[in-house]
Parts: structure tokens; sequence; C-alpha cells
């Protein structure tokens, strides 16, 4: 089986978020279980930056849609997966990020970078670039590829085509002139393509026209078809339940693992968690924090956004740090309000409260080797990585059971705690208080008794969310449609 991986960030190279994890360790996995899976993203600058070596694969053109470009190939690090880079500098070789720049606002063209990309991604998986390979399938990823599989069925081609929705309320919206200046076939302009209430949507490419829908877990999938989390596409998505599929993401624990992890101070397992303890210290000293073993460092690592519930930690400051041996970190980026007030919040309380607004991927991983409680306020999460990673770290998740975190995360009641299978705090609704309530159940338990803590601790670490797990239930969705796809090589770029 071979497939085509279209995405538009991927770890180690560029990441925004939790796509850039799945969209590198899926696909290792993918290819560990046999598959020919090959990723093909945007040539950014920062990538271009990282890599010193390549293959110019192809270097061709699209005169229809005013494209010249050329594919470069290398390899995913330390795995056998292929990276085709759709190298177009006048759209992808800037500063910056993926999709904003250094200032933080999105870039002005971003519809057309997106367009372009599709166009090269359907090329490819028409085998029209000169690369002389021909997927089975087309797996995209979120609405940078969502325009992939509405041209590609536009263009009379039958190759089966899976989307994965990551987040539904990241939608690419633009305004009709820039529908028009794409020059996209005219038919799209309907509200049963790409027409979303007068604007033109990216993500509906995907939802309408992939022949199969991936989320990233059972309950967001079930989620997203309610007015309440569906970002008006609920109505569709009802539609099409039938081929709207979970799979929760995974882990990959080689990268993540306190027992080796190189980017954390001192190494350690459910039989060593005293070294927690030293990578606290460490940590506190990292960050200006008060050195005290004893202190309970909360932690948030996140996108500091609404989604996040960053607004109900911020809210509920006084209450979650009433006593000194109560610390909090924050690493974050995010909008610019929040970041502004946890950094007066911090500035209020030195030696108390850290706050880092930048992206350090290390200092992620030394966070959750030290804090004693992840804190995950999210108001909806498809999936969540971070409280699957914390929980291989022994970082408690005090989550809102929402999503992905409803389905990962096992609240601590009587009789999970006497099965072994609590793993964490969960609480209802998305609001201050109720976070308040679940932080304090934590602090109470981990205050009043070791021994359960312990236990609570050894288990969450032992829990297995591995990438082979949901990359099966990737393989036999793949496999299935594939079957069921009588596919002749047929199709051309509308
Ligand atoms: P989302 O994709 O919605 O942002 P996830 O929990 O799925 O949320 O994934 C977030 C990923 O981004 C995790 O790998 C987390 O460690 C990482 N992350 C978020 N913010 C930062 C940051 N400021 N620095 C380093 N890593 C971060
Ligand atoms: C999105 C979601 C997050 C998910 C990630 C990877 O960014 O917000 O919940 O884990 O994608 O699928």
């Amino acid at each position: 089986m071979s497939v085509l991986f279209a995405v538009s960030e991927v770890f180690p190279w560029v990441k925004t978020g939790g796509l850039a994890d799945v969209a590198c360790y899926l696909p290792m996995a993918l290819n560990e279980s046999g598959i020919d899976v090959r990723i093909v993203m945007p040539a950014y600058r920062s990538i271009l930056s990282q890599i010193h070596e390549y293959r110019v694969c192809a270097e061709t053109s699209l005169p229809e849609a005013g494209i010249r470009y050329r594919i470069l190939q290398v390899t995913l690090p330390d795995s056998q997966v292929p990276v085709y880079l759709v190298d177009i500098p006048e759209l992808y070789d800037r500063p910056g990020g993926p999709y904003t720049d250094s200032s933080g606002a999105d870039w002005p063209d971003n519809a057309l970078r997106y367009a372009q990309f599709c166009r090269v991604i359907v090329a490819m998986a028409l085998n029209q670039t000169g690369l002389h390979w021909r997927p089975d399938l087309l797996q995209c990823n979120d609405w940078h590829t969502g325009l992939a599989p509405a041209l590609l069925k536009a263009g009379g081609s039958r190759l089966p085509v899976v989307f994965t929705i990551h987040n539904l309320a990241y939608q690419g919206i633009f305004p009709y002139e820039l529908f028009r200046s794409l020059r996209l076939p005219a038919g799209f302009w309907s509200p049963d393509a790409l027409e979303f209430y007068g604007n033109m949507s990216f993500i509906k490419g995907g939802l309408v026209y992939a022949d199969r829908l991936i989320t990233v877990s059972p309950r967001y999938a079930e989620e997203i078809t309610t007015p309440e989390y569906g970002c008006g596409m609920d109505g569709l998505l009802s539609n099409r339940r039938e081929q709207l599929t979970g799979i929760l993401n995974g882990v990959d624990y080689r990268y993540w693992d306190p027992r080796n992890d190189t980017h954390i101070w001192h190494h350690y397992w459910i039989d060593s968690l005293e070294k927690r303890r030293l990578n606290k210290l460490e940590l506190q000293e990292e960050l200006g924090l008060n050195r005290d073993p004893e202190a309970i460092i909360l932690a948030h690592i996140s996108r500091l956004t609404g989604q996040k519930g960053t607004d109900l930690i911020l809210f509920g400051l006084a209450d979650l740090l009433p006593d000194n041996d109560l610390q909090l970190v924050v690493l974050g980026t995010g909008e610019s309000g929040f970041e502004t007030a946890l950094l007066t919040a911090a500035s209020a309380r030195a030696g108390q409260m850290s706050v880092c607004l930048y992206f350090d991927e290390g200092l992620a991983h030394r966070i959750q080797a030290s804090a004693d409680l992840l804190l995950m306020p999210s108001r909806f999460e498809p999936c969540g990585l971070t409280q699957l990673y914390a929980l291989r770290y022994g970082c408690i998740p005090v989550v809102c059971a929402t999503g992905g975190l409803a389905d990962t995360i096992t609240d601590v009641d009587d009789q999970s705690l006497k099965d072994g299978t609590a793993t964490g705090f969960q609480f209802q609704e998305p609001a201050t208080s109720s976070l308040v309530t679940a932080v304090r159940r934590a602090l109470a338990m981990r205050r009043g008794d070791a021994r359960a803590w312990q236990r609570l601790v050894t288990s969450a670490m032992q829990k297995d969310f591995s990438w082979q797990n949901s990359a099966r239930g990737y393989a036999r969705l793949f496999a299935d449609l594939i079957s069921a796809t009588p596919y002749r090589p047929v199709g051309r770029l509308p």
C-alpha cells in the first residue's frame, strides 16, 4: 500500500502544535508497518535552513495555475520516510512561521500559498510531476490541504482520499474576491462545495470531497456533529457521520520517555521517582523559581488561546496559588491579551510563577519531567498530545472532560483508584471554579496520601498510547477504502 501524506508542518523542522508531531510519528509508524508512506509539505525557509542535503527530484510547472516549482526530496530524521518539499520560493521562502510573519500576523497571501500547495499535491497524487510514483491513496490533514480533495475529485479522479480533522476551529476562511483570484473551478462556489456563508472555506474541500473523514478522538468525532462543537459544519458532518471515524493520536515513546530523554537532567522511571525532585530543583533554577524540592508545580504547556482555557487559569490564579509551596509554570505562545496578563501576574508572584512566552521543545520536556500537575482546562480538545506526554512523565493531568481529554484520562475516584485505572483529574464544565475544585482534589491527594499518589503516578506512567495502535486504525481504514474503490488512474487537474 502506498500513501501520499499531505500536511503543512512536520516535527522536527516546523512545529506550531500537535499537528507537527502527528505528521512525524504517524507516517513513521505507518512506514514501520510496511506501508510506503511519503510526506509532502511546503519548502519553508525554516526547513531549508535546517536541511543541508536534498535531492531535486522534479523541476516543473503547472502553467494553467501559473506555478513553477521544484520538488526536493529528503528523509524524515531517524526514519525511512521520504519527504517531498514543494519549493516555490515566492510563496514559502521567507522569514517567520509557516502561517504568520515574525510579528504573528497571518501572511496576507495564505490563500494563494495553500491553494498552490494543494495543486501540487494533486499533481503528485496523479503522478504528473515526474516522480514516477503513484500512491494508492491520498491522506490530507487540516484546512491547508483541504482544496486537494476538491481539486482531485473535480478533475474526475477516483483516487481514494482521506481527510483528517485535527482542529475544526481552523477552517481557512477567505473572502469571495480571493476565491475568484485563485481561479478555482466556478462550480466550487456553492454551499455544496466550498462556499460557507458568503466566504470560501478551505476545510470544506476536505469535509465535502474526501471519501473518508477521520478525526483524532472518538469523542471529538461525536462532538463535531453537534452545533456546540461543529463550528458551523455540524450539519455537513452529521450527514457524513457514516464516513467519519475517530482514531486517537499516539505517542512516540522513543522520543518521549523519561528513561532516556536527552532534554531532561535526570532520567527516571517508576522505580526511581525521587529523581523527579532533582529535575524539579533544576527547573526551579532554570526558570528563576524559589528552590524548594517540596513545592508542588502546576504547569500549562500550551498555545495560549480560548480553546485551551488559558483564561480559566488566569482568572483562578489567586485560588490556584494560595500557598507558597505551590508554583506555576507556563510555557506557551498565543493571544497577546493572555500573554500580557500572564506576564503581569508573574511579576506580582516572583519566585512562585514563571511565564515563558516562546516555543522551546526541550523546555516542554523538562517541565513534564519536573511538574506535578499539568493543567489542560480546554473548552474543546480534538485529541491533545500534551496530556499523553504528561502521563508518561508522571505529571498528572487535570483536564476538562472534552474530546480527546475525556477519552484518554481516567478520573480519580474510589473505583478507578482501587482497580488501578485512574490517571488524572477531570472536571465537567470549562469554568474557573471547576478547574480550581479539580486542582484542590489533586492537591488533597498529593499532600494527604503519598502512597495513593505514587500509585496514581505509576499507573499514569504505564499507560500505553503508542502510535502503533493508532497507525493500525489508519492502516485498516486505508485498506478498506482502497479495496472498496476500484480505481483507474485517470484524472487531471481542473
Ligand atoms: P495543539 O495541537 O492543539 O496545540 P496538542 O496537545 O495536541 O495541542 O499538542 C501541542 C504540542 O505542542 C505538544 O507537543 C506540546 O509539547 C507542544 N507545545 C505547545 N506549546 C509549546 C511551547 N511554547 N514550546 C514547546 N512546545 C510546545
Ligand atoms: C490540533 C488539536 C489537538 C490535537 C492536534 C493533533 O491542534 O487542537 O487536540 O492533538 O491537532 O491532532
